[in-house]
């Protein structure tokens, strides 16, 4: 059974974020988990606070076939259905 994969990147600061966004750009799912809940709003209304990542870059396509879901809950990594 084939089921895809979902990345989750621990962190959204300077390395985390364009990690993250360089991830949905080769197509993958992608959680971006951070414990500063302040930059999970950010991202949430798409709003970037890195200079090489645009507010563009962290807003969700029209498409969502690979997004990234920011998220402060710890949870939000793990799957239950595996
Ligand atoms: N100015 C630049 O363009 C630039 C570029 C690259 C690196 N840097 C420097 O490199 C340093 C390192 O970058 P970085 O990305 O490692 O650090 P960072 O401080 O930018 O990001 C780390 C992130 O991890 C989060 N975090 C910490 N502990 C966590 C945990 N247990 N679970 C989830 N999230 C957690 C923090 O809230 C923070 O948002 C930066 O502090 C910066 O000084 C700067």
């Amino acid at each position: 059974m084939s089921q895809a994969l979902t990345a989750a990147i621990v962190g959204q600061g300077y390395v985390g974020l364009p990690v993250a966004m360089r991830a949905v750009e080769v197509g993958m799912q992608v959680v971006g988990f951070d414990l500063d809940e302040a930059k999970i709003e950010a991202l949430a209304d798409g709003r970037s606070y890195i200079d090489d990542v645009t507010d563009a870059d962290v807003r969700p396509p029209s498409t969502p076939a690979a997004t990234c879901r920011p998220s402060s809950r710890p949870t939000c990594t793990a799957s239950t259905s595996l």
